[in-house]
């Protein structure tokens, strides 16, 4: 049996289903902690799953789980049923599935981003601590999840500080970017924003470095809106105002969690003013600019899907520093096995000094309480320091005991990572 093999990860990735299709499987609505909490648990609890961590990225949706159930058919099938009951797609062609220190594996090279869209893009990390904090704040997540997450962030880091992965630093958004500046807009083009988080605060940085000074921030919390309207020094306005904006705009870009569209047809038709062409950009999984915009209005459109070319051009610069970042996760997963084990040794040991120190107790409190009392103070000191000391040894044998013969496991079996279907084969 696999070391590992209660870790399992169901994940929908770029590799495994056109990126268009990724927004279909984020999980909507979780956007407050409560609501968030309340999803996650009850996904928990109805999956019958001991640990769950959830993460929604540009370019994946991540189930890391920790389970003793198989990731076989009839589990993937429950898995639709509860998770997505409405969904179309199927979750078996869309979705892969890692099981063990395959599992490990792919959670490290996740966060190393050596699996990214862009190889090399460091924002990944920050999302997976997000994702992570928000699961332990919810209480879904345990030991084991928090070990692999430590591996995880530790793994990525020595990637990044080994190998030149993250020269030249690049972005799902500086290749957006770059596909802009490709069609030179003028500098005093007008941006209209749509969205004030990390993505968008980041697309707004670009922007001042290349120039442009003529922007308009529109974001569902004005507070938001407002501090990323102070860095491009304009004005700032919630989403509800936005269908009544008259400034007119030449270039728009949206960029907001929401799972739904924000930017509909009958929003853009009462704000575009006037029928010249725009450049759309669209950074949000799922997309917030409603599709059939860029047929019905004159518009060029600029989405993570279409950045598959510049993805690819970064894949080839950085190839050889992919290898040697896989040498690096595949140490760690190595190590990692004998670490899982031993914690799970210290886990079930936990409660052994307790146990010995009540022994002693029960010792001199009842079993000899008659004989001790007839000894002199003296004695009495005595065969306290010797329980004492029996105490403190006999806690350390168990553990060293385990830790000894954990240095010797290795692991036994391989299995072996696909799209689920195939796992399944490979589960048991
Ligand atoms: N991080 C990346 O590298 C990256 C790259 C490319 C694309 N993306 C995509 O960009 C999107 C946003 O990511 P982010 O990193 O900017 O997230 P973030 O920092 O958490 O910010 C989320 C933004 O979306 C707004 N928002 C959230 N739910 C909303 C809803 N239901 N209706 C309207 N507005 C809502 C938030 O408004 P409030 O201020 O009101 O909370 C905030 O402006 C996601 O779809 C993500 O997949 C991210």
């Amino acid at each position: 049996m696999d070391t590992l093999s209660r870790y399992k990860i169901l994940t929908i990735t770029h590799k495994s289903t056109p990126l268009k299709n990724i927004g279909n499987f984020v999980l909507p609505n979780l956007d407050t902690p409560a609501l968030f909490a309340a999803k996650i648990q009850a996904l928990k609890k109805a999956l019958q799953l001991e640990e769950l961590m959830y993460m929604a990225t540009c370019n994946r949706i991540v189930f890391f789980c920790v389970t003793d159930q198989l990731l076989d058919h009839q589990f993937i099938n429950r898995f639709q049923t509860i998770v997505y009951p409405n969904l179309e797609l199927d979750l078996d062609a869309s979705a892969l599935g890692f099981i063990g220190e395959h599992a490990i594996n792919h959670l490290l090279e996740v966060a190393a981003s050596t699996d990214s869209l862009v190889i090399g893009e460091r924002e990944i990390l920050r999302q997976i601590r997000n994702a992570y904090d928000r699961c332990l704040a919810a209480k879904t997540t345990g030991d084991s999840i928090r070990i692999a997450i430590r591996l995880a962030i530790e793994t990525a880091k020595k990637v990044y500080s080994n190998t030149r992965i993250g020269e030249k630093p690049v972005s799902v958004v500086s290749l957006a970017i770059r596909q802009l500046i490709a069609k030179n807009p003028p500098k005093e083009a007008r941006f209209l924003i749509v969205g004030a988080g990390q993505t968008n605060t980041l697309v707004g940085k670009f922007l001042l470095k290349y120039g442009f000074t003529n922007f308009t921030v529109f974001n569902r919390t004005l507070s938001n809106a407002q501090q990323l309207a102070t860095m491009l020094n304009c004005k700032a306005s919630t989403l509800d105002e936005l269908p009544n904006y008259q400034g007119g705009f030449d270039i728009l870009i949206a960029c907001t969690g929401a799972t739904e569209e924000v930017i509909t047809t009958t929003i853009y038709d009462r704000i575009i003013q006037n029928q010249d062409k725009k450049i759309l950009i669209d950074l949000a999984i799922p997309n917030n600019i409603e599709a059939s915009i860029e047929q019905q209005f004159n518009a060029d459109y600029i989405e993570i899907d279409g950045l598959k070319e510049l993805v690819n051009e970064n894949l080839a610069f950085r190839e050889k520093e992919v290898t040697k970042a896989h040498a690096i996760i595949h140490k760690q997963v190595s190590s990692f096995k004998a670490h899982y084990k031993a914690r799970q040794v210290e886990l079930a040991l936990k409660d052994v000094p307790q146990q010995i120190k009540a022994i002693k107790h029960h010792a001199i409190g009842n079993v000899f309480k008659s004989e001790v009392a007839e000894l002199d103070a003296n004695t009495q000191e005595l065969i306290e320091r010797m329980m004492a000391y029996m105490e403190k040894r006999c806690i350390a044998i168990p553990i060293q005991v385990a830790k000894e013969n954990i240095a010797g496991i290795s692991s036994v079996k391989k299995i072996r990572m696909g799209k689920v279907s195939e796992v399944v084969l490979n589960n048991d």
